[in-house]
């Protein structure tokens, strides 16, 4: 281990709250969510349906979770969940819609990541007494195990219209929404019209220490507070976590063109490096494609690490470096040294 901090490019979930961070929370006038309602977690419900377009919105305490309850209230046990074959949904939930909801994952194989409403109408099967019906349709934006590529608002409008002519609603697992409008330089809502349910995350590029909400038409409220429940997500003072989103949408939103930034530099400085392929990153996540014969994930992590970069695996010969609020510009260069010195050794 080198003596300086190691620049921990894992994922954006590593950040720690800031002092005004820790503030905001310390200061949250709170209340008791589960009994009779917490007013800032009250605001930052409200605050976040107005940001998406949608009527009304549930905070809770993971994007997992949140994901679960909006396949739960969009299917029934027996159907299928059509979605991009590399999902969250399908390989970091631990089989949650089958083990939880009974609905069977239905994944459909893209290019790139980017499920579009073609792919959807072609999953879509004919009404028959012999085969399952499709319960929804699962989009991912920023897409994560694609290197968090962006999906456009007219691609989304294709795979909404495509699942309106199936009869089945559309969940958006919208973690990164925020750097998806960003990278488009569109409002929020824009990516998620059409949406019966959005989830989105403040535990990630916003920097908070917990925390997602699922956003949806208010008649799906009650419902969705049911389940929510029954899987233990209720919280009580839970506006301590929400005054940290409140704070993050005030002050950690526009910052995440730096992230952007610092992946675009991750990627430029090693795109001379004959070790590694990196990816052409849309938003704050940099795939990087390991060359050399011989060359695995599981050979290299441990010389990065003790090289002070911290990756994680993506494949058997790819890492994922992920740009956030405790990377710096600095810190991008000296990790793109480091990469390349470490690989190229
Ligand atoms: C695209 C996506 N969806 C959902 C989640 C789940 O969020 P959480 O870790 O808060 O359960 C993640 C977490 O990394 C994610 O990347």
């Amino acid at each position: 281990m080198t003596a300086t901090r190691p620049i921990d490019l894992r994922s954006d979930t590593v950040t720690r709250p800031s002092p005004a961070m820790r503030r905001a929370m310390a200061e949250a006038e709170v209340g008791d969510d589960v009994l009779d309602g917490d007013p800032t977690t009250r605001r930052l419900e409200q605050r976040v349906a107005e940001l998406l377009g949608k009527e009304d919105a549930l905070f809770f305490p993971s994007g997992t979770q949140a994901n679960q309850t909006g396949i739960a209230l969009l299917t029934r046990p027996g159907t299928e969940l059509v979605l991009e074959a590399n999902a969250h949904l399908v390989h970091y939930e631990l089989a949650g819609v089958a083990a939880n909801w009974g609905v069977q994952i239905r994944p459909v194989t893209t290019p790139d990541g980017l499920l579009t409403g073609d792919l959807v109408r072609g999953a879509l099967r004919p009404a028959s007494p012999h085969v399952p019906r499709v319960g929804a349709v699962a989009v991912e934006n920023t897409h994560n195990a694609a290197g968090g590529k962006v999906m456009p608002a007219a691609v989304m409008a294709g795979i909404v219209a495509a699942a309106e002519q199936g009869d089945v609603r559309v969940h958006l697992d919208g973690a990164r929404l925020w750097n998806a409008a960003l990278a488009l330089g569109v409002p929020l809502a824009s990516l998620a019209r059409g949406a019966a349910t959005v989830m989105v995350s403040f535990s990630k590029g916003l920097g908070c220490p917990v925390g997602s909400c699922l956003a949806f038409a208010a008649p799906d409220r009650a419902l969705a507070w049911e389940i929510r429940k029954r899987l233990g997500g209720g919280m009580r003072q839970s506006g301590i976590l929400a005054a940290a989103a409140l704070y993050a949408l005030d002050c950690n939103l526009s910052r995440l063109a730096e992230d952007h930034a610092n992946a675009k530099l991750l990627a430029d400085r090693l795109s001379d490096c004959a070790a590694v392929r990196p990816s052409d990153p849309e938003s704050n996540i940099v795939m990087l494609d390991l060359l050399r014969a011989g060359d695995t994930a599981d050979a290299v992590i441990p010389k990065l690490t003790r090289a002070g970069v911290l990756v994680v695996p993506f494949g058997a010969r790819r890492l994922r470096a992920v740009t956030h609020l405790d990377v710096s510009r600095p810190d991008v260069e000296r990790a793109a040294g480091v990469i390349s010195r470490v690989l190229s050794g």
